[in-house]
C-alpha cells in the first residue's frame, strides 16, 4: 500500500467529507497555452468533478492573478491602462475556460474589492501578531521605464546554479527563491538596459520565525508527492530567510500601514489569499455569505492545491507560512505541483510561437473532450511531458474513438436497431458475472487513483472498462445471437447497455460531454453518482432518440489542418483593438 493511500482517512466529523479545490490564479497579462490548461485547471477540474460524483460538498475556485509587476509591465508594452489589460485578459481567459468545461464554482478576480478587503485584513493580522518587520531593500530601479523593476523583470545569471536566464524572483532551472539583489549582471527585461539599486522602505515577512512550524508539518505531509516534498524539505533545510511583501508600484492592493501608503504588495503576497476571496465571493453570491467559513476555519474540510512545478515553494513554504501567521486558516491538505508540459521536442513559448494556443484551441471546431482526452495524457504527474502529433492522432483514435466511442455506438446502435431500443432486465449468467467482476474491479483502481490524484492512471482504468466491453461484445457476437437466441442476445446487450451505464459516470470527470450524452440516451439521472452508477443493475431501460456518434476518427488531412490553426498564437495587441 502506497503512502498516499494510507493517508485517505474518512471524512468529517459531519459524515460528509467536504473539499475544497483550488487552481493556480494565472496572470491575466497574456493568452493561456496547453501547457497552461495541463498545468493545473483540467487536473483540478478531473478532480473537482471527482469529488462531486463522490457526493463530497465540494467548491472549486481559482480566478485571475492581476496585481504588481506582471501586470504593470504587460501594460507597459501594450500601450494600455492596467485596469483595460485585465479586463480584457480576464475575459478571455474565462472564455477559454469555460470552453474546455473546466467547472469552476467561482473564477475570481484579484481587482475585486473583496479581495483587496481580505488582503488588507490577514496582512493587519499577521502584522499586529509580530510576523511582519520594516526594513529597507536594495531594488533594482530602471531609469529608462522609471520603475521599480520588482521580481520576474530583472534577469541575470542565478547565483546558485550558473543558468544564465535567472528572473529576480526564481531561478527556472533550479527553483531557488531570490532577490532581485542576488543576481549576477542583472538586467532590465523590458528594455535590456543594467538596472541601477535604489534604497526603499519594505515590509517582510519573517519566515525564519516560522521555520520549527513550517518544517514540521511539511515533515507530517507523508501523502504528499514526494518530488512535492523533497523539494519543500530542501528548501527547509538550507534555512528560510525573511521575504519582502510590499512593491513601489501603483497596480495592486495597497498596504494600510503609516508610512507605507504608496506602495502596494507584492503580487505572491496577495495571489493566494485569491482563495479564500474567491471562495468568499463564491458564498456571497450564492446567498449564503457565511459558508466561506466552513472551507477555511473547519479542520475537517480538505484543501487540495493544483499548480505547476515553479509555483510549488509559494505553496509549500510562503502561503502555509501566512497561514500559520494569521492562525485559524485551513494549510493545504494536498498541494498537487505538476512538472511542465513541452511541444514537439521544446519548451512551449510564446514568443518563438513554439506550442499550442488557447484561443487558436477554442476556434479549432474539435470537440472539448476530445482535446480533454489527449491533455489527460499528458497531466505531467511525476515527469515533463510532451505534446505530439502524431501521439494525439493516434491515442485520440486507437483509444478514445476505438475503445469507448465505438463500444458504446455499437452498443447503443445495436440495441436500438434490432431491440427497438428496450434493454430489459435480465438475469446474468455466470460469464456475465465475471464481466461485473472485472469492470468493478477497475472502476475501483480508477476511484482509488482518483483519490490520490493519480489522474492518468484513472483515465487508463476507464479505458480498460471500455476494452472489456469490447472484448465481451466479440466474443458473444450478439450479431449471430440474434437470429439463434433472442434471449441470450438481449442478455448480453442488457451487460453491454450495464457498461456505458458505468462509463457514462466513470468517464464524467474527464469526458463530460460524452458522459452527458450517453446518460440522456440511457435515461439515467442527470445527478450522476459514483457509489449509485457502478454496479450493472440497471432497471429496463428504454434508450431515448437514436444513438449519437461520440467521436469521429481524425484523419491527417485533419492533423494538418488543426495544426495550421492551433500552434499560431496571436499577437496580444489584437486583443485591444
Ligand atoms: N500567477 C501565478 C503564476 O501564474 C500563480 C499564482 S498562484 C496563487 O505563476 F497561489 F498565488 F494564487
Ligand atoms: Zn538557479
Amino acid at each position: 500500500m502506497s503512502n498516499r493511500e494510507r493517508a485517505t482517512p474518512s471524512g468529517g466529523a459531519h459524515g460528509k467529507r467536504r473539499v475544497l479545490v483550488c487552481c493556480a490564479l494565472p496572470y491575466t497579462n497574456a493568452v493561456p497555452h496547453v501547457g497552461n490548461i495541463v498545468g493545473s485547471h483540467l487536473p483540478a477540474d478531473i478532480f473537482a468533478r471527482y469529488c462531486r460524483l463522490k457526493g463530497y460538498e465540494t467548491v472549486f475556485v481559482g480566478g485571475a492573478d492581476e496585481n504588481g509587476t506582471p501586470t504593470e509591465v504587460a501594460a507597459i508594452e501594450l500601450k494600455v491602462t492596467p485596469k483595460r489589460l485585465t479586463d480584457v485578459f480576464y475575459a478571455v481567459h474565462k472564455s477559454i475556460y469555460d470552453w474546455f468545461e473546466i467547472s469552476y464554482d467561482n473564477f475570481s478576480r484579484t481587482s475585486l474589492p473583496v479581495h483587496h478587503k481580505t488582503t488588507q485584513e490577514l496582512f493587519l493580522k499577521i502584522y499586529e501578531k509580530g510576523y511582519v518587520t520594516k526594513g529597507v531593500m536594495r531594488l533594482p530601479y530602471c531609469e529608462n521605464d522609471k520603475l521599480f523593476l520588482a521580481d520576474r523583470y530583472v534577469v541575470g545569471k542565478c547565483p546558485v546554479c550558473g543558468y544564465d536566464f535567472a528572473r529576480g524572483d526564481q531561478c527556472e532551472n533550479c527553483a531557488t527563491l531570490l532577490e532581485p539583489e542576488q543576481l549576477i549582471d542583472p538586467k532590465c527585461k523590458i528594455d535590456g538596459s543594467v538596472p541601477v539599486f535604489r534604497d526603499s522602505d519594505n515590509l517582510f515577512l519573517e519566515l525564519e520565525k516560522l521555520q520549527p512550524e513550517l518544517e514540521a508539518w511539511i515533515s507530517g505531509q507523508r501523502h504528499w508527492r514526494k518530488q512535492v516534498s523533497s523539494l519543500a524539505l530542501a528548501w527547509i533545510k538550507e534555512g528560510l530567510r525573511r521575504r519582502s511583501i510590499t512593491r513601489d508600484l501603483k497596480w495592486g492592493v495597497p498596504v494600510p500601514l503609516e508610512g507605507f501608503e504608496d506602495k502596494i504588495f507584492y503580487v505572491w503576497f496577495d495571489a493566494p489569499i485569491g482563495y479564500i476571496s474567491s471562495t468568499k465571493e463564491w458564498a456571497e453570491r450564492t446567498g449564503q455569505p457565511e459558508r466561506w467559513k466552513d472551507f477555511w476555519m473547519d479542520p475537517e474540510t480538505r484543501v487540495y492545491n493544483f499548480l505547476g512545478k515553479d509555483n510549488i515553494p509559494f505553496h509549500t513554504i510562503f502561503w502555509p507560512g501566512m497561514l500559520m501567521a494569521n492562525g485559524g486558516l485551513n494549510l493545504p491538505y494536498d498541494v498537487v505541483g505538476l512538472q511542465y508540459c513541452n511541444y514537439e521536442g521544446d519548451k512551449i513559448s510564446k514568443s518563438r510561437n513554439w506550442g499550442i494556443f488557447c484561443e487558436k484551441v477554442v476556434e479549432s471546431g474539435l470537440d472539448p473532450d476530445i482535446w480533454r482526452y489527449y491533455l489527460t495524457y499528458l497531466i505531467p504527474e511525476t515527469k515533463d511531458s510532451e505534446f505530439k502529433w502524431d501521439d494525439f492522432q493516434s491515442r485520440v483514435n486507437n483509444e478514445l474513438v476505438a475503445a469507448i466511442g465505438n463500444f458504446v455506438h455499437r452498443t447503443l446502435t445495436f440495441a436500438s436497431n434490432f431491440l427497438e431500443g428496450a434493454v430489459r432486465k435480465m438475469e446474468l449468467a455466470p460469464d456475465d458475472r465475471r464481466l461485473e467482476e472485472d469492470v468493478k474491479r477497475h472502476a475501483a483502481e480508477a476511484d482509488q487513483a482518483l483519490q490520490e490524484a493519480r489522474l492518468k492512471d484513472a483515465l487508463r482504468s476507464v479505458l480498460q472498462i471500455a476494452t472489456l466491453g469490447n472484448e465481451y461484445f466479440q466474443k458473444n457476437q450478439p450479431w449471430a445471437l440474434i437470429k439463434t437466441d433472442r434471449d441470450a442476445c438481449a442478455r448480453v446487450i442488457y451487460c453491454c447497455v450495464g457498461i456505458c451505464g458505468v462509463l457514462a459516470v466513470a468517464m464524467a470527470p474527464f469526458l463530460p460531454g460524452a458522459s452527458r450524452k450517453v446518460a440522456r440516451t440511457l435515461g439515467m439521472a442527470d445527478a450522476l453518482s459514483w457509489e449509485g452508477g457502478l454496479s450493472f443493475s440497471l432497471p429496463d431501460v428504454r434508450l431515448s432518440g437514436k444513438p449519437e456518434i461520440l467521436f469521429k476518427k481524425i484523419d491527417d488531412a485533419e492533423v494538418a489542418r488543426l495544426r495550421a490553426t492551433v500552434t499560431r498564437s496571436s499577437e496580444p495587441a489584437e486583443f485591444f483593438r
